[in-house]
């Protein structure tokens, strides 16, 4: 089925959607993006993600293309198109098409950023994945430094994925100075002794709009959390693990390099984690 997408304005058929090869998220991956899940046709934590794309565009010194409710009606109006129930919406903000390739940022008067969206159908909440857990190798993170923003340029997160991939497993996790600091594109967690461990925000990780989310649950419903960092040996030696993110809200993990965690099933503070998410989610949703 051919998709409605929204490129710099308007609403086109997707094999109609087109951008410049002079498009500077193209030749520099000079952009920025978004995932919003959509569950029963609403948006998940829309103010959070357009509170992170306004923090991303600013660090990178790019316009807004738009207002942020200009994109929310953006949003719905592609849901509406595409009737979409569940899944996401992808967004992503350039800083435009110049008339060349140049490493000097244009003048933003003259090039304006360009704005692209489509949607994904997915079945997130009922995830077969989510039933069995997934399993992660560590790879060396070899990402630049600011990580907190969310750019495009994911060609080392997704060579993690195919080594994960080429091992026969399913994701990885990226080490640095000896410790973990996300998954390729989720944010990563241990649990021990029912104490639930994730990295502290920094510029070295991507500040999870679920991850802030599911803290927030977990520390409502008492759990105890600890914002440090953690080693692959601490994790192969936790009861359980799991990976949060927009895609895949609060996933199982059953294996880190090999090793086998909670007997190779998902944990119950990761199986309750995602009850409460998807719950808590659906009634906020807008
Ligand atoms: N990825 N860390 C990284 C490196 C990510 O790419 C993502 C999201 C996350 C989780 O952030 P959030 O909870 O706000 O989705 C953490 C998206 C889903 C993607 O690239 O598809």
């Amino acid at each position: 089925m051919s998709r409605i997408v929204y490129v710099n304005g308007e609403f086109v058929p997707e094999d109609e959607a087109k951008v410049s090869i002079f498009d500077r998220g193209f030749l520099f991956a000079d952009g920025v993006y978004e995932v919003t899940s959509v569950l029963d046709g609403k948006l998940v934590d829309f103010e959070g993600h357009s509170r992170r794309l306004e923090r991303s565009l600013g660090e990178l010194n790019m316009a807004a293309p738009v207002t942020i409710d200009e994109l929310l009606a953006i949003h719905r109006e592609l849901i509406v198109r595409n009737d979409l129930q569940e899944g996401a919406i992808y967004l992503q903000v350039t800083r435009g098409a110049d008339v060349d390739r140049d490493f000097v940022f244009p003048d933003p008067e003259k090039v304006p950023s360009s704005l692209v969206l489509f949607t994904q159908a997915k079945a997130v909440a009922e995830s077969p994945a989510a039933k069995k857990g997934i399993r992660v190798i560590s790879v060396d993170d070899q990402r630049w430094a600011r990580r907190d923003i969310k750019t495009v340029q994911l060609l080392y997160p997704s060579m993690g994925k195919m080594m994960a991939l080429a091992a026969g497993k399913d994701d990885a996790w990226m080490v640095e100075d000896g410790v973990v600091t996300e998954g390729t594109s989720n944010n990563a967690y241990i649990v021990k002794d029912r104490t639930i461990v994730t990295r502290q925000l920094s510029n070295a990780i991507l500040h999870g709009i679920t991850r802030a989310a599911v803290l927030r649950f977990a520390r409502e419903a008492q759990m105890k959390v600890e914002e440090r960092p953690f080693s692959i040996e601490e994790a192969q030696d936790a009861d359980e693990a799991f990976i949060t993110s927009a895609s895949a809200f609060v996933m199982p993990v059953v294996e880190v390099d090999g090793e086998s965690l909670g007997g190779g099933t998902p944990g119950p503070v990761a199986t309750r984690l995602r009850e409460i998410y998807i719950e808590e989610s659906r009634k906020m949703a807008i």
